[in-house]
């Protein structure tokens, strides 16, 4: 494909984009269980409005936007905030979950490396634990070594004690993990490094913005944030339970001396003068930061919490309708509105072909075979159509592929 030799109207540019578009999974209708975190009109307004505002600007340079270096600065306090970090914390936003694992594995590495001298170093990360770990581990020449899960298919501990050694430069766990939404044993992982002065990371990209508004509402959290001693660097992404539009995510360390130290980057030896930044981009969008800095502001507390509310009820009735399905179990005990579901009676492949049809769209994950939700407000509304469909699927569609056509 050429690019075109004349240009197009707006009009039409933007015609041929709601007609590509309508073919795209249908978030706002609550029929998607992943991607996106739908929360409702007036906050998708504020976003918009954020974004608009922000939409032309770079957050490569903040002397030239000093808004947006004080609003990135506030997004990070408030971050640490909510995680319970000391007064020494550093904080840096990315564009992502990635991107903030990328970091926190590159400042473990160079700390490692730095005070210890470890040469080949490896991490230490559960086996359920998000891909950018690997991703990052390949990028930055660590060996990936990965703890097996226990039956709660939480990273068994005395496995990790056994791995631990001279090369090991960081030990990962997840508050939640994605596959199945239960939160590693965080203070027995971050004592085995904390014990060899090596940095325990808790990946909080989904948690960290709902589990302390879950806690607010009285519910029982296990420990995951700088409260646990030896936890030295948490990633929690605003772009998922924050809300935000994507490109946000939050990485924030114990003590701001390691920020500066691991994982800034200075550079000075060419014509082009001093270049400093936190992380793997160059120019940086503005509009992430802005997003992320008025969602905060808009909802606040009280509207993360009275969200973190409905996505409690909306789940509790999920898990109980799926538990009421007899095909169905949901693996492991979910701490919040990220789960999967599978079967051991039926298979669980054929199940998910059928509400495809219907136009449910839930991520498939084998290891053991299962159906990914993570329920956002926005879902409140679909529920009941939701469990409907699922027990026709699971009842008439479960066992085999070819069964759709008995679908009435
Ligand atoms: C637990 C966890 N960590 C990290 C990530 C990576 O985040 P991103 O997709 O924003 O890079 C995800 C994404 O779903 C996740 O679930």
């Amino acid at each position: 494909m050429k690019l075109p030799e004349r240009g197009t109207s707006q009009e039409e540019v933007l015609e041929r984009m709601r007609e590509r578009k309508a073919a795209d999974a249908d978030w706002e209708g609550g029929r998607t269980w992943s991607l996106v975190y739908p929360a409702g009109e007036e906050v998708d307004e504020m976003l918009r409005a954020a974004n608009e505002l922000y939409l032309f600007e770079n957050a490569l340079n903040p002397f030239r936007f000093p808004s947006l270096r004080t609003m990135e600065d506030e997004v990070c306090a408030m971050t640490a905030n909510l995680l319970h970090a000391p007064d020494s914390f550093g904080g840096a936003m990315t564009s992502g979950g990635t991107e903030s694992i990328l970091m926190a594995v590159k400042a473990a590495r160079d700390r490692a490396v730095a005070e210890k001298g470890i040469e080949n170093p490896q991490a230490l990360v559960p086996y359920s634990a998000h891909p950018a770990f690997a991703k990052a581990c390949k990028y930055l020449g660590l060996e990936h070594v990965q703890i097996p899960l226990d039956d709660d298919r939480r990273a068994d501990v005395s496995a990790a004690a056994k791995l631990i050694g001279d090369r090991t430069a960081l030990v990962v766990g997840s508050a939640p993990n994605y596959p199945f939404g239960v939160i590693d044993p965080i203070p027995e992982l971050a004592a085995l490094a904390a014990e060899r002065g090596i940095n325990f990371h808790t990946d909080a990209c989904l948690g960290g913005f709902l589990l302390p508004f879950l806690e607010d509402l009285g519910e029982d959290i296990p420990p995951f944030d700088f409260r646990v001693p030896g936890v030295m660097t948490i990633s929690a992404d605003v772009h998922k339970y924050g809300y935000c539009t994507k490109g946000a995510s939050v990485i924030t360390h114990r003590e701001k001396a390691q920020l500066h130290e691991y994982q800034l980057f200075v550079y000075d030896a060419w014509p082009g003068g001093m270049y400093g930044s936190f992380a793997m981009a160059g120019a940086r969008p503005a509009a992430p930061i802005a997003a992320a800095w008025s969602i905060m502001n808009f909802l606040g507390r009280e509207g993360y919490q009275k969200l973190a509310r409905v996505i409690r009820e909306t789940t509790d009735t999920l898990r109980s309708g799926i538990e009421a399905i007899p095909e169905l179990s949901i693996w492991a005990d979910p701490v919040m509105g990220v789960f999967s579901f599978g079967s051991e009676k039926i298979d669980i492949m054929a199940v998910c072909d059928v509400m495809d049809e219907r136009g449910w769209h839930l991520d498939r994950q084998t290891g053991p075979d299962a159906l990914h939700m993570m329920v956002s407000p926005g879902h409140a509304k679909v529920v009941d159509a939701f469990l409907a469909d699922l027990r026709r699927a699971a009842l008439h569609h479960g066992t085999s592929k070819g069964a759709e056509a008995r679908y009435s």
